[in-house]
């Protein structure tokens, strides 16, 4: 009874702290610049002894204050080590190579003479145990994001990892802005590759990466004339590494535009560091469209991704309108490469005193968005239709009812 109550306690206790918050920490290098970064969540679950042949198990989580004394950043090797509690410590030991950095191993260290942890326990030793997660293959210069459990189980430990953010051999003293995403994750959100565009509510393919900074963009035909062609939106772009999904995005203002407006077609051409893509916009007087994205990404390590499509017809409004589309679109250019698009509007033809037209809004060509509308009236319609009905029905009777007591 007593026991149960203590793991309830210590349930509860630990829900609260999972609750509130994950533990969250950066180191510096002697040069005090970051160059450990970590943010995650670990339960424990322990087994000791506090008996001959009896055995309890306890669970915690990893608190949110912890210290990270014993951390050491080297050219080719780091140690992320948390303590916390009375003599208790997790430590995650990466090493680098060339293009990419991994974890070695996790050793969790835990003091069963903390007799508020360990209850009873028989043992007054600190022990350790070693787990080696397949965290390998990540880029240099990205972090490594798995919100998907990791479950390691060595001896009478099993730690689960979840939620992690992971970013060591950070250069420069800041954080990447792109990340490595796990295996996990990837199969956890299955996108539809058949549809080209797809509005999505809330953004599902890329967890950790913040929304990408709107950039306003236009091309002029002279240097003194006014915009011919103007563009605004947030891009991401998410691209294929091997059996791994990086995302990236662009940042406006490390960004160069370029482009020409024509008759017939119009381009518009962003390039940054990283990112070189294209956009050919095309009209046949009466409507334009998006025809064709060529798309470059080279990211810090691996070889450049190259996406071209030729063949698409989005973003189509009237010529003299503008198109918009504040929700987040994916677009999926090729297998290997996908469009995330936030708060766009463009309009390639006819801009007049550098100033949007009108605006054709996504809301009206999404067909997700005519079936409910659809769905809900012809449902609407059934029901008045059933009402009637019963009404008729109903005066028949107390017709018939009302003769019959004459
Ligand atoms: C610890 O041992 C005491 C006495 O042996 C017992 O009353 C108590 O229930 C035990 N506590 C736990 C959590 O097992
Ligand atoms: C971690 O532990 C807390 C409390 O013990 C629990 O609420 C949570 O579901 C656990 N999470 C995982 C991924 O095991
Ligand atoms: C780590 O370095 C950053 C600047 O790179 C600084 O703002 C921060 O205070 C440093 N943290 C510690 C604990 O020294
Ligand atoms: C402990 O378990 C072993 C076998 O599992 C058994 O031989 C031994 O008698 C047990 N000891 C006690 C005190 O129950
Ligand atoms: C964090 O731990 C330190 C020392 O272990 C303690 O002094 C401090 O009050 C703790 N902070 C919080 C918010 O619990
Ligand atoms: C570590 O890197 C620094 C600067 O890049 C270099 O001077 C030093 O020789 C390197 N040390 C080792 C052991 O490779
Ligand atoms: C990678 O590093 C090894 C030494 O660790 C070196 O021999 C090799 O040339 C490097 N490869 C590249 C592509 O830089
Ligand atoms: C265990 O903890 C007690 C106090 O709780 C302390 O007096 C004792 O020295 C500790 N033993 C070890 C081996 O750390
Ligand atoms: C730790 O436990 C051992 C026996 O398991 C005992 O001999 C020793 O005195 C204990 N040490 C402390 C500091 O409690
Ligand atoms: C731009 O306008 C100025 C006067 O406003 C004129 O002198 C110049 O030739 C024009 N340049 C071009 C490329 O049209
Ligand atoms: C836009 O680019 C395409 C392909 O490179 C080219 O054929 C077309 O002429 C360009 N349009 C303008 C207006 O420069
Ligand atoms: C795409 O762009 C790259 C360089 O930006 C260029 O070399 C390539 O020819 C372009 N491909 C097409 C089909 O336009």
């Amino acid at each position: 009874m007593f026991w149960c109550a203590f793991v309830v306690l210590f349930l509860a206790l630990g829900n609260e702290l999972h609750l509130s918050h994950a533990t969250e920490v950066s180191v510096n290098n002697t040069e005090n610049k970051l160059c450990l970064y970590a943010n995650l969540m670990v339960n424990f679950s322990v087994t000791y002894e506090v008996g001959v042949n009896k055995s309890e198990t306890v669970l915690f989580v990893l608190p949110e204050n912890v210290t990270t004394e014993g951390s050491t950043c080297k050219n080719t090797t780091s140690t992320l080590k948390l303590g916390f509690g009375d003599g208790h410590s997790w430590a995650v030991e990466f090493t680098k190579d060339n293009k990419t950095y991994q974890v070695d191993s996790i050793v969790f260290t835990y003091n069963l003479n903390d007799s508020s942890v360990f209850t009873n326990s028989t043992s007054n030793e600190t022990k350790s145990v070693t787990a080696k997660p397949r965290i390998t293959n990540v880029g240099v210069d990205t972090y490594y994001s798995c919100k998907s459990e990791n479950v390691q189980r060595v001896e009478s430990v099993t730690q689960t990892l979840y939620d992690v953010t992971l970013q060591a051999f950070v250069t420069n003293g800041s954080k990447s802005d792109t990340d490595t995403v796990c295996a996990a994750d990837l199969t956890s959100t299955t996108v539809a590759p058949t549809t080209t565009v797809t509005t999505t509510a809330a953004p599902t393919s890329t967890p950790t990466l913040p929304t990408p900074t709107t950039g306003n963009y236009s091309i002029a035909p002279d240097f003194n004339s006014t915009a011919c062609l103007m563009a605004t939106f947030g891009l991401r772009i998410g691209f294929k590494q091997g059996d791994k999904v990086e995302t990236i995005n662009l940042v406006p203002s490390a960004t160069n535009v370029s482009g020409a407006c024509g008759v017939n077609s119009s381009n518009l051409t962003l390039t940054s560091d990283t990112i070189k893509i294209m956009f050919t916009f095309s009209n046949d007087s009466k409507k334009f469209h998006l025809h064709a994205l060529n798309v470059t990404v080279k990211p810090a390590t691996g070889a450049a991704v190259v996406a071209v499509n030729t063949n698409m017809s989005i973003w189509a409004a009237a010529v003299g309108s503008s198109y918009m589309c504040n929700k987040e679109q994916t677009l999926t250019v090729t297998e290997t490469l996908t469009l995330y698009t936030f708060k766009l509007r463009v309009q390639p033809f006819g801009v007049e005193k550098g100033e949007f037209a009108t605006a054709e809004d996504c809301r009206d060509d999404t067909t997700g968005s005519w079936i409910v509308p659809t769905a809900v009236g012809v449902a609407l319609a059934v029901l008045v239709l059933i009402v009637l009905i019963a009404y008729f029905i109903g005066r028949k009777r107390n017709q018939g009812s009302s003769y019959e007591h004459f």
